[in-house]
């Protein structure tokens, strides 16, 4: 038998009762049962919810994306969600465990650095959930303290007020399922490119690069509580400039000469440039 715990909240993506779930499989009260993977995570997207056979970020993409974000470009980014959550979670006197969600997750790099930043002493269900099963797969060779799960932000399968803390980076939001789950005075943190975000990346591949800032603002039911921006610049070196171009969607949009461009560039000043937003639960 394992010792290990899971998270309570995971329900049914059929019929939304509760999951029971041991080491080979999750199984809800009305009998459907979905297998969990050898390395440990479950599929929760019904085919019905996608229109494609393999959605969202595709496996070489995740491979570049991990190999990057080794370089610790962005791990100025998950040390302010580190230090904004633990805010938050110094402010709850909610009971135990806490249930945190990472949503859109990708290959799971920022949400294990952000669950390893909180600490131990306290208790955590933690979920981390994305559209693309590379995604999850590459995520659950991280972490085991994590429930991974392949699942779509438009349709959690995930009980309604039942998640403390959802962070979404670059993630693709669904706010209306956010809020679903999310327990009353639960916490939404919101990580959006700004406009320079990558610019010099983009500059190198597009003569015009767009720099209109766009950004979602939540309404429904939750209240804006905290707005940061944060922008530094980094020095992005040998083969991760590549792995840059080839996590993103540019690469899908690059010309041939463009691309021989990027390859051969062995050295790259990035501005990293985002905005955090941070919304309240509210009615
Ligand atoms: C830009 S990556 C960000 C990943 C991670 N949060 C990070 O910052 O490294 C976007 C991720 O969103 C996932 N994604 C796209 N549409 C999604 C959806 N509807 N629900 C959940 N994840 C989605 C993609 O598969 C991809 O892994
Ligand atoms: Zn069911």
């Amino acid at each position: 038998m394992s010792s290990r715990r899971y998270a309570r909240n995971l329900v049914c993506p059929h019929c939304g009762s509760s999951l029971r779930r041991d080491t080979a499989r999750a199984v809800c009260a009305n009998g459907h049962t979905f297998d969990v993977s050898r390395r440990g995570y479950v599929n929760l997207l019904p085919a019905h919810l996608t229109r494609s056979r393999s959605p969202g970020d595709t496996r070489a993409a995740l491979q570049h994306r991990s190999r990057f974000l080794s370089g610790g470009y962005f791990d100025r980014l998950s040390d302010l969600l580190v230090m904004k959550s633990r805010g938050l979670l110094e402010q709850t006197r909610r009971n135990h465990p806490i249930s945190l969600l990472d949503a859109g997750c990708g290959e799971g790099h920022l949400t294990t650095r952000w669950l390893s930043g909180l600490g131990g002493g306290t208790e955590v269900d933690a979920v981390g959930s994305d559209i693309s099963k590379w995604a999850i797969d590459l995520a659950a060779r991280r972490s085991s303290n994590v429930d991974w799960i392949v699942a779509s932000n438009r349709e959690l399968p995930i009980a309604d007020d039942s998640v403390d803390l959802i962070t979404c980076v670059f993630g693709f939001p669904h706010l209306d399922c956010f809020r679903r789950v999310l327990a009353l005075g639960g916490w939404l943190l919101l990580v959006e490119s700004a406009s320079d975000h990558l610019v010099e990346l983009r500059s190198l591949i597009y003569d015009d690069v767009a720099t209109k800032q766009s950004g979602i603002e939540a309404k429904r039911g939750f209240t804006l509580i905290d707005r940061d921006a944060l922008r530094y610049e980094t020095t992005v070196q040998g083969e991760h400039v590549w792995d840059l171009l080839a996590m993103t969607p540019h690469f899908y949009r690059a010309s041939e000469s463009a691309k021989a461009r990027v390859e051969g560039t062995r050295e790259l000043a990035l501005t990293v440039s985002i905005r955090l937003s941070i919304y309240e639960a509210t009615r």
